[in-house]
């Protein structure tokens, strides 16, 4: 046998041992909320996000008595069940106090702003997109008076965001983005399973509305990638020049609408590179966030990346015109770096109000969270899964950046 053809030969061989996608997402996500780490019969990330009653009648107000009669018309009601009762306090599950503001008709996001569209891009590999996505996202669904409910759309395929990082329940089926996207482009392709879901009586916006993966976070959900999506860059290819237009358009037009009916802000991660997969997103965004690690190489592809985007803009159906914010920020920042602070001021010079003055530090924390499968809002200092130092410097960045990232959103999204 010759080379070439042991190369078929072991293309084939290795097809066979594939997984198949569902078998594929179930590995690749960590499925169900793991029962490993329990703090007194709860799992650690629903304990971490605990409140206890104070904190949720600081949330709600009332009265102490007022509130412990409404709270307990609620439980026995069978709306939530007790409360967890732990060193003399009582904890409300983070599902259970999204149940509460809902059912005291609490202000929603969706009240005053409108759905947005937040893309999380740079072509530079490895300068914090998905650490920042995650982190934002955790930020935004943990943040009660926001009340808004939040989506990670993971574009990347050979990334990301929903490997590991966010635990995801097995509760949807397994159709990605791009088989959505391809559906009608690839009706012979029996391992996209749109096609088949639409001959059974679904509509599309009942496959799109399936899409999402719930986490362990009750308004946070996860559409997740998966390696097989490379496929949408080699369609696009294959396409002539109107039907590559209408591939382009069909996540701004088709999709989206129905993805920001279910939700009021969605992160996108994108991989690193420019390709069509970036394009549709690009055509689709609102607000475009660039994280940029303060290294001398990451300012030079930076600075190639912006030039880039600027032109990539300008050639899109809508030109761009669907962009109404663009900010970076500096992400694993280490201060007490003498070339890192210049390569931030170099930004701050360059960049100018584009830029957040709020950075995200470099971290061990960072890493020790995405080993245990989470974002650094989800550990607690307590686990010393990192120096109490490296936690607030982790925790710290990433609450002040998203407070300020909060304001901007509220200024773009307002109603
Ligand atoms: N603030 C930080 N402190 C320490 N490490 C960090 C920080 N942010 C990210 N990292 C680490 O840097 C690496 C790259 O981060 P991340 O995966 O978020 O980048 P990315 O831009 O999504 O990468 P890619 O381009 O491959 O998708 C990861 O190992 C991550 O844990
Ligand atoms: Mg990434």
């Amino acid at each position: 046998m010759n080379v070439i053809e042991s190369i078929g030969t072991i293309a084939n061989n290795m097809k066979k041992e594939q997984t198949t996608l569902e078998e594929a997402i179930k590995q690749r996500l960590r499925v169900n909320v793991s029962d490993v780490d329990m703090v007194d019969g709860v799992d650690r990330l629903i304990y971490n996000h605990c409140k206890n009653k104070s904190d949720v009648r600081e949330l709600i107000g009332g009265s102490k008595p007022t509130f412990n009669k409404k709270i307990n018309e609620v439980i026995d009601s069978g709306l939530i069940s007790e409360p967890i009762y732990q060193n003399r306090s009582h904890l409300f599950t983070h599902e259970q106090v999204m149940i509460l503001l809902d059912h005291f008709g609490f202000e929603k996001y969706a009240d005053n702003h409108d759905s947005k569209v937040v893309l999380v891009t740079n072509h530079k590999g490895g300068t914090g997109k998905t650490s920042t996505t995650l982190a934002l996202a955790t930020a935004t669904a943990t943040d009660l008076n926001f009340n808004a409910k939040v989506l990670v759309l993971d574009l990347d395929p050979q990334g990301s965001a929903g490997q590991g990082v966010l635990q995801v329940a097995e509760d949807s089926i397994y159709v990605t983005m791009t088989d959505l996207l391809l559906a009608e482009f690839e009706p012979d392709n029996e391992d996209n399973l749109v096609n088949a879901l639409l001959n059974n009586g679904y509509s599309f916006e009942d496959i799109v509305s399936l899409c999402p993966f719930s986490t362990h976070l009750s308004n946070l959900s996860v559409i997740t990638a998966f390696p097989n999506d490379e496929r949408f860059v080699d369609m696009y290819w294959q396409l002539d020049e109107a039907e590559r237009t209408r591939l382009l358009c069909k996540f701004k037009e088709i999709v989206l609408p129905i993805l920001k009916n279910h939700f009021d802000v969605i992160y996108v991660d994108l991989p690193p590179q420019d390709s069509p997969i970036t394009w549709s997103a690009l055509e689709g965004a609102d607000m475009i966030l660039v994280p940029v690690t303060p290294r001398y190489y990451d300012y030079a592809s930076t600075t190639n990346f912006m030039g880039n985007l600027h032109e990539r803009l300008g050639n899109l159906p809508s030109q761009g015109r669907n962009i109404e914010w663009l900010k970076m920020v500096a992400v694993n920042y280490n201060e007490n770096s003498k070339p890192e602070y210049q390569t931030v001021q170099k930004l701050l010079r360059s960049v100018r109000n584009h830029l957040f003055t709020q950075t995200i530090s470099h971290s061990d924390a960072f890493t020790a969270a995405a080993e245990l499968g989470r974002t650094v809002l989800d550990i607690k200092k307590s686990e010393e899964i990192c120096t109490a130092h490296q936690f607030d410097l982790a925790v710290d960045s990433v609450r002040l950046f998203y407070k300020q990232f909060k304001n901007e959103l509220v200024a773009i999204a307002a109603k």
